[in-house]
């Protein structure tokens, strides 16, 4: 057996938390492997509209377990907000969702910290989503990092030697740290929140149960655009969002990897600061914000917009192996007379097809312009009833991208999914 993987082709937000949730039948265990809080999986089904942030997307689909992998980091404070939530509304976690010893915690200092660096950073600022994703991953990579398996193992020294370590940066940063003491209660009170869980060596767990012929689902967050290593850097997050990722995020091995499906918007969007080449600052841009409900998940920020970039599309699929592509909110396109995609960037003059080191304003894409569908898709059920503009909307984007659109989704709900025959 092998670890399908399910990520993100563009900015983020792309509908990753609704397909989990629709393929999890499919599968024994869902994992996340990278990120933290900083997500926003949104599902909505029987007129219940649920976002996740720390636990995966397989939650709700009943007698199947959800792992917050090693590759992880974990508010303890916003976790418990999270589940507790989810328990009220009548889902009971505690038997389904494991958490992996080696999972980082983001610290309450980590908030703070993100807030520090920001705002040293003047006209050059991420626009992180505040929620100290990059300390808390920066602490793990100069191996200061706190993780869940040491929670019964001397925490209380650990914790206190991690936060003034903080205070001194906060302080050597000029930024004022008295917040910490009322946010640090809710945070303890997490830990506490964590301990009902089942705290595992999730590398061995997911290991053995795949050696038993148990089928996984590894699920990404973000996007591989905002990668750390491949994305737009350095406006990007601080983990790897792509295939590559869930190797490292849950210990399982290259050669384990089996489906990857990759997911895209039929346009593009954008959270916070950073270049993006196809951006629409005029009104078709804010059509599609309107149309699309484009406002972040966790902050509530506008989403920038624009059509879809094929030149970054194209280099995702590369570098994340996709062997499935799946095709998101083209129902928000459904009135357009006209869909534009970007097939190369114009660079001071020259033009390319390869996503350069560094994408910055100066790129001019070049357009192809294609008639749109005029029609309302979002009640249909079954790939018969597309419309013939649309049809050939999807096979210039699986002409140009290499790969077949094995599913398309047509609204926000579970059911308006149409899953097609072409492989
Ligand atoms: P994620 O972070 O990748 O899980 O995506 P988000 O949940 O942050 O953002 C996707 C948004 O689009 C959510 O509000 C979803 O409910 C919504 N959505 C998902 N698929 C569709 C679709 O096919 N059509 C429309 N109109 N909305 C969708
Ligand atoms: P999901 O999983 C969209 C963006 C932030 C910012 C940059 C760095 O819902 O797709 P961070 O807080 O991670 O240090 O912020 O990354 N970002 C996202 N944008 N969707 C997300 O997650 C994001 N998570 C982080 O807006 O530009
Ligand atoms: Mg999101």
């Amino acid at each position: 057996m092998k670890v399908d993987v399910l990520l993100g082709l563009q900015w983020g937000d792309e509908g990753k938390g609704k397909i989990v949730d629709v393929l999890t039948p499919n599968y024994d265990i869902v994992a996340r492997f990278q990120g933290g809080p900083n997500a926003g999986h949104t599902l909505e089904f029987e007129g219940q509209k649920y976002i996740l942030r720390s636990v995966p997307s397989g939650i709700f689909q009943g007698g199947k377990i959800n792992i917050i992998g090693n590759g992880v980091v974990l508010d303890p404070a916003l976790f418990k907000a999270e589940i507790e939530a989810l328990e009220l509304s009548g889902h009971n976690l505690t038997e389904r969702l494991y958490i992996s010893k080696k999972a980082h915690l983001i610290l309450p200092s980590h908030r703070l910290l993100d807030q520090a660096s920001e705002a040293l950073k003047g006209n050059a600022k991420i626009g992180t989503t505040g929620r100290g994703i990059g300390p808390a991953y920066t602490d793990k990579i100069s191996r200061n990092g706190l993780r869940v398996g040491d929670i019964e193992h001397n925490f209380e020294i650990k914790y206190k030697q991690a936060i003034e370590r903080h205070k001194e940066l906060l302080s050597r940063m000029n930024f004022e740290y008295e917040e910490l003491v009322s946010i640090e209660k809710d945070w303890l009170e997490g830990i506490e929140s964590i301990k009902r869980f089942k705290i595992i060596d999730s590398e061995h767990y997911i290991n053995k149960e795949l050696n038993k012929g148990k089928k996984i689902l590894a699920e990404g967050a973000q996007g591989t655009l905002l990668d750390i290593d491949f994305g737009s850097y350095p406006f990007v997050t601080s983990s790897n969002t792509i295939t590559a990722g869930a190797c490292t995020g849950l210990g399982v091995a290259p050669s384990k990897i089996g489906n990857v499906y990759g997911i895209f918007k039929a346009y593009c969007t954008r959270v916070g600061s950073g270049p993006f080449p196809t951006e629409l600052t005029d009104l078709t841009g804010q059509k599609l914000r309107d149309l699309g409900r484009e406002y972040g998940s966790v902050t509530g920020r506008p989403r920038r917009c624009g059509w879809i970039d094929l030149i970054a599309l194209r280099y995702a699929i590369m570098i994340d192996g996709v062997t499935h592509l799946i095709m998101m909110k083209s129902d928000v396109l459904d009135t357009f007379d006209t869909i534009k995609a970007c097939v190369a960037y114009n660079i001071k003059g020259k033009e390319t097809e390869d996503f350069p080191f560094e994408i910055n304003d100066s790129i001019k894409p070049a357009w192809v312009e294609l008639a749109g569908w005029k029609t309302d898709m979002t009640k249909m059920q079954n790939e018969d009833e597309f419309p013939e503009e649309f049809n050939a909307y999807l096979s210039f984007l699986e002409e140009f991208l290499g790969i077949n659109i094995k599913i398309v989704s047509v609204g926000s709900d579970r059911e308006q999914t149409i899953v097609r025959y072409n492989d």
